[in-house]
């Protein structure tokens, strides 16, 4: 396994359409082994493939720090509600911003043998959902945000 570099904002990779996988090789196998390690190096809760520079529909998501989940082709299929809440992307470093996302969502996806599965998502869930997802698609939540992006509080060092 290993870190990949992480895409930011301004890349052109980022506002392209990712593309449907087909076969998991082990190139591909790799690939989602290295965006979960990328992912937790990185304190994020989610990434997808787009943000290591690789245009494939794939995302990882890992909202609680022991739940780690893979979506291959997600597409949502059913939302509802609205919330509406900071946001931040590992590809816009340093930066957040509120957006308003469905409060709950149903997502089709396929697992690493490619068999399709459900899954359902509120509040936080939902948003990390919505937001990777959208990832695939080309596009930044930085798009959606409402009034200003902010900068981030630098964490206090000890
Ligand atoms: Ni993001």
């Amino acid at each position: 396994m290993a870190i990949r570099t992480i895409r930011e904002i301004g890349d052109p990779v980022l506002n392209k359409v990712s593309k449907e996988v087909k076969e998991i090789t082990p190139r591909v196998q790799e690939l989602i082994d290295d965006m979960f390690e990328t992912m937790y190096e990185s304190n994020g809760v989610g990434l997808a493939a787009v943000q290591v520079g690789v245009l494939k529909k794939i995302v990882v998501i890992d909202t609680t720090g022991e739940d780690p989940i893979l979506l291959i082709n997600p597409r949502i299929v059913e939302f509802s509600g609205e919330q509406t809440g900071n946001e931040a992307c590992l590809s816009v470093p340093g930066k957040t911003g509120s957006v308003t996302r469905p409060n709950y969502v149903k997502v089709i996806a396929q697992d690493e043998e490619l068999n399709e599965f459900e899954i359902e998502g509120e509040e936080l869930f939902a948003r990390a959902l919505c937001h990777e997802i959208e990832h695939l698609e080309g596009h930044l939540y930085v798009e959606k945000v409402e009034g200003a992006l902010m900068d981030v509080e630098p964490e206090e060092e000890e």
